[in-house]
């Protein structure tokens, strides 16, 4: 769902609008039996021809017991009746513009993204309705956190509280049962020493052993026991400092507030502006630039010019200061990476390293920025060598040395240090 935005391709913004708007079930033109529409039934055949319907037309946006792109469809017979699925599904924006309540409610927890209209019969719904209700519950809802829509991911937390409470259950029978055996062996162990008593022919270092009772200061007392728990605390202390010095210079989620208020949400993602308009120099040089309060200008001087926050733009500009953002990502000085190397050459979206920048309110450091990072996608990322003759030579070498291994970054050498290290 990530996109980037290329600039070659001449199209803004970095939109999840789906480009089939109005697509036919023509694919999967099941044989749907004629389900009394209205109703959702529980045939068998009904369900196999909602199945098909459902992959063909529903799984790349939808899953039952999962967000994808749009909400998980289960409980969606609870949630509508079928005098409402129904229409939704011919013609969804049809009802966000009639301002059906349900319907903008949705629509806008989704960002806007329009679904598809389809030419679906009511069987045909009714069958792929019938499909999804017999799927509830498969596996527990993951409600996805993408740009807050999980928010209507129905069922999920039932499903999940469901299964954290048949956990405790679990660890409950499991303690008594421990118990259970405690006692058992504490009887089996008195049983057996009445036994032992009654017995004439033990000596006395038997009986000695026989009458032991557990004594809890001489083993607080024993070295052995000291030894253990010194061991045991050395080794807690060194695994904290371990991780703590792991993380040292590990800057993943940082998010600095900025001196002005500016959303990516808003512009690059509900106004699909176009990432290289303002970070002009993404596809072309080592950096991506932050924007010069120009840029800004390009629309600002005309749109919410009154707003309080645009207004810190123009008085930057007039007192010829630059807008103080903070950096977000930043890798050491030892480190050198390219911008145009990997969004130009290697046609790696924005998304993949820098997250879903289009549904951030607030910038923050998505990926870790570690050496790790880097090697491992060179070490599985095949090289983007269509139509670029550079490489054909290459290709062609390491087609004839070890065909069957992928060509990747790191058989090109991008795994030694000093691709990476000045
Ligand atoms: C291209 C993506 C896409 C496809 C394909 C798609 N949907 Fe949707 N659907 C969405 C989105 C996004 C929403 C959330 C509302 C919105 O933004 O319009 C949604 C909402 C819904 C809802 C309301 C869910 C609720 O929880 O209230 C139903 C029902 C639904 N879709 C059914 C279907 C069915 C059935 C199909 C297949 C015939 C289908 N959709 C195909 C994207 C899609
Ligand atoms: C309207 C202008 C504009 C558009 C469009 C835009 N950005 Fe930005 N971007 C900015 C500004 C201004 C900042 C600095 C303030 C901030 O961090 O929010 C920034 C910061 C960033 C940062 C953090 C830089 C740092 O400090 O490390 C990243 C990453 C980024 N943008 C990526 C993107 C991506 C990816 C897109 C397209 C999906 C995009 N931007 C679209 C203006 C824009
Ligand atoms: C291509 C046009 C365009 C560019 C360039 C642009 N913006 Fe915007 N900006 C918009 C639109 C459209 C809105 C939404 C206005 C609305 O909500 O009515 C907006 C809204 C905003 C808001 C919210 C204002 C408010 O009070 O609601 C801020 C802050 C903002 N922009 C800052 C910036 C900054 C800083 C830059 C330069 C880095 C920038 N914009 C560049 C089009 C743009
Ligand atoms: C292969 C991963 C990767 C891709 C793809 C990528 N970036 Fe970056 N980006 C980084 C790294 C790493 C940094 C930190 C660079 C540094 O500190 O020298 C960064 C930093 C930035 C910055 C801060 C300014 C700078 O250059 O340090 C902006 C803005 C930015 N990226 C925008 C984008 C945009 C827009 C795209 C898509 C057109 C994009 N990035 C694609 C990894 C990536
Ligand atoms: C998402 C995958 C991805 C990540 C993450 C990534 N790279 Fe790359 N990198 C690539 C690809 C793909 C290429 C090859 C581009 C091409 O030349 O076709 C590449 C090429 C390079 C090259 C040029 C290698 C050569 O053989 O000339 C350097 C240097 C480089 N990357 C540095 C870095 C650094 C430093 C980082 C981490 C901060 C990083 N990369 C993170 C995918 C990635
Ligand atoms: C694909 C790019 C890439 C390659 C190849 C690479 N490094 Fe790095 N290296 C990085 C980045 C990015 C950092 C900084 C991030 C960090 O500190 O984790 C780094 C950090 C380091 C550091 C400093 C670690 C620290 O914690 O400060 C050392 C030392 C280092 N690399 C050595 C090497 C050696 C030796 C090789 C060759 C075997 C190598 N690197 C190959 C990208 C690379």
């Amino acid at each position: 769902m990530a996109q980037g935005a290329n600039p070659a391709a001449g199209e803004v913004g970095s939109s999840k609008n789906p480009s089939q708007v109005g697509v036919t079930p023509g694919t999967v033109a099941a044989a749907v039996p004629a389900a009394a529409a209205g109703t959702t039934t529980a045939d068998p055949a009904a369900i196999a021809a909602g199945d098909a319907l459902f992959k063909g037309n529903c799984a790349q946006c939808h899953a039952v017991n999962e967000v994808v792109v749009g909400p998980a469809l289960a409980g969606i017979t609870k949630r509508r009746p079928m005098s409402w699925i129904i229409p939704w599904i011919k013609n969804s924006s049809k009802m966000v513009a009639a301002g059906d309540d349900y319907a903008v409610k949705i629509y806008n927890q989704y960002q806007k993204q329009q679904m598809p209209s389809f030419q679906l019969s009511d069987a045909e719904i009714t069958s792929i309705v019938a499909y999804v209700t017999s799927q509830e519950g498969a596996k527990p809802v993951i409600a996805v956190a993408d740009g807050g829509g999980a928010a209507v991911a129905g069922g999920g937390a039932t499903a999940e509280s469901a299964d954290a409470s048949s956990m405790n259950i679990l660890l409950i029978v499991l303690v008594v049962v421990l118990i259970v055996l405690v006692v058992t062996l504490v009887i089996i162990a008195n049983i057996m020493k009445d036994v032992l008593r009654g017995r004439k022919d033990l000596d006395g270092r038997d009986v000695e052993q026989m009458e032991q009772r557990f004594d809890f200061a001489r083993i607080y007392k024993s070295t052995a026991l000291r030894a253990i728990v010194g061991v045991v605390f050395v080794l807690a202390v060194l695994y904290e400092s371990v991780q703590g010095a792991m993380g040292v210079g590990l800057s993943q989620g940082y998010q600095p507030t900025q001196p002005i208020a500016f959303s990516h949400k808003l512009h690059a993602g509900e106004n699909q502006i176009n990432c290289a308009y303002c970070h002009t120099s993404v596809y072309k040089s080592k950096s991506a630039n932050i924007p010069s309060p120009n840029i800004c200008m390009n629309c600002h001087s005309q749109i919410k010019t009154e707003s309080p926050e645009i207004k810190k733009i123009y008085r930057a500009i007039e007192r010829k200061q630059p807008i103080q953002w903070v950096r977000v990502h930043n890798l050491p000085d030892l480190a050198y990476f390219n911008h145009s190397q990997h969004t130009q050459v290697g046609g790696i979206e924005c998304q993949t390293c820098h997250g879903p920048i289009q549904n951030m309110e607030v910038v923050y450091q998505y990926s870790p920025l570690t050496m790790g990072w880097c090697i491992n996608c060179h070490r599985e990322t095949p090289l983007n060598t269509k139509g670029n003759g550079y490489y054909d030579n290459l290709v062609k070498l390491h087609d004839t040395k070890n065909g069957a291994v992928p060509f990747t970054v790191s058989s090109n050498g991008g795994t030694e240090c000093s691709k990476c290290h000045y």
